[in-house]
């Protein structure tokens, strides 16, 4: 109730804009104003989190370089889930990490139930897209999945991305729900490196996996249920002609993410993806996510971070406070063991029980923890 109605509160704030470009502001020679500082990545100047939000914000095209906020640091722990709070529609999420660990876009298209993230696919051209308020630059993150990818064009992802197109993923296609894809992105290039199919996992629609990504400075390793498929070293991604490493290496949000590939306008990724999708009678297609952990490199962006002045004064003003947060902090949302929050079965995981999963966030004080579950249900 605390928290929504900081929403709400926060809703006006939000809005300040001007419908301006960016570049060439006012006077035609500057950029975003002093009280509207933010360039949004759609060419807007405003102020708040909606232009501010790293990610979300073109610092070149700012009132100044430093006009966007910067990335929260990396947290070390384990969301199952146990809080409908976590996660905030991005367009009511102030800019407090503290206040959301997760933000949906669109609002309809995700939910915390029964404690999974659900993502949920239903229209044409749709999808349903979940960041993490927090980055992390190395580290690990494993999250227990079920895809969503049961028919053509229906694709599942769990990455781990940043604003320029560097990104790490775990790729699920309709047409081949039986495999995971392992890929890579450098600034928005498909290197020339294919993906790389993951052994036969069974229909992975039906029952949840751990996927994990290692990410160091040195290599990359995919992996499901602990075992590795792929490893990626960056010495292997030199490009010669561009005096470059196609490695990813920056601040990142963890992703998860279902949208329509069969529908898209890229003739190759229709192709990947499969088409049509289908969206008869009602048809949707929903991913599951049973947990995230996420273990991040204590030399990389984990240092403290401090709120955005903006955000840190509104807040204030407001008596918000974070101190009653937690990721856990919902009983009616515990888990019902065998009810996915969608229509089809949960494989309940040996060993987890759903009163021990609920009281499990911690923060691990050291070293590489994050561990992500997602479960994925195709719903008719
Ligand atoms: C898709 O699902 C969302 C969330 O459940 C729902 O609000 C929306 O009405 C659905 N749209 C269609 C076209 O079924
Ligand atoms: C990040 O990690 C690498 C190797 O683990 C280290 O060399 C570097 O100094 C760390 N810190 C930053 C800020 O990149
Ligand atoms: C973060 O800040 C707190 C309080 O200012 C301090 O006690 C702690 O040592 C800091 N941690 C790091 C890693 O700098
Ligand atoms: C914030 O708390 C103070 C002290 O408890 C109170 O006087 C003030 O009215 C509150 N402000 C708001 C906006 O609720
Ligand atoms: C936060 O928790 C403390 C201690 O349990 C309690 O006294 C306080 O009222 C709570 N604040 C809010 C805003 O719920
Ligand atoms: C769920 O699993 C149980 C036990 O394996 C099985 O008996 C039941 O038919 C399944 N239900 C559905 C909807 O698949």
């Amino acid at each position: 109730m605390y928290l929504r109605s900081i929403f709400v509160l926060a809703s006006s704030w939000l809005l300040a804009t001007v419908d301006a470009g960016c570049k060439n502001y006012g006077t035609g020679d500057s950029n975003c104003p002093a009280d509207l500082p933010c360039c949004s990545l759609d060419g807007k100047c405003g102020s708040g989190a909606f232009y501010c939000l790293a990610g979300s914000c073109d610092a070149a095209n700012s009132f100044s370089t430093s006009s966007c906020y910067s990335a929260p640091s990396c947290q070390t722990g384990k969301d199952t889930f146990g809080n409908i709070l976590a996660l905030s529609p991005k367009s009511k999420y102030i800019g407090d990490p503290n206040l959301a660990a997760w933000v949906s876009e669109p609002t309809s298209q995700a939910e915390i139930r029964d404690g999974y993230l659900n993502l949920i696919l239903n229209s044409t051209g749709g999808e349903s897209k979940v960041s993490s308020t927090r980055w992390i630059k190395y580290g690990a993150v494993t999250a227990r999945v079920r895809s969503a990818s049961s028919g053509k064009g229906v694709v599942s992802q769990f990455v781990i991305k940043d604003q320029n197109g560097n990104e790490i993923d775990f790729n699920w296609v309709g047409t081949n729900p039986r495999h995971v894809q392992a890929n890579y992105n450098y600034k928005k290039q498909l290197t020339s490196i294919p993906a790389v199919n993951s052994p036969d996992l069974g229909d992975t629609t039906q029952a949840f996996h751990d996927y994990t990504i290692s990410w160091d400075q040195d290599s990359i390793t995919w992996a499901v249920d602990g075992m590795s498929f792929r490893t990626l070293n960056r010495l292997d991604t030199e490009s010669i002609g561009d005096n470059d490493y196609k490695f990813p290496s920056t601040e990142s949000q963890i992703v998860f993410r279902v949208w329509d590939g069969g529908s898209s306008s890229d003739p190759q990724t229709q192709k990947w993806a499969g088409s049509p999708t289908n969206f008869a009678d009602g048809a949707s297609y929903t991913m599951s996510v049973y947990s995230v952990t996420i273990t991040c490199d204590p030399s990389n962006g984990s240092s403290n971070y401090t709120l955005p002045p903006d955000v840190a004064a509104y807040e204030k003003a407001h008596n918000i406070t974070s101190d009653n947060f937690s990721l856990t902090a919902d009983p009616d949302n515990a888990r019902r063991e065998g009810n996915s929050g969608g229509s089809s079965n949960v494989s309940i995981i040996p060993g987890d029980s759903s009163a021990s999963r609920l009281a499990s966030f911690s923060t691990i004080p050291s070293l590489f923890a994050l561990s992500v579950a997602i479960a994925a249900s195709h719903l008719y």
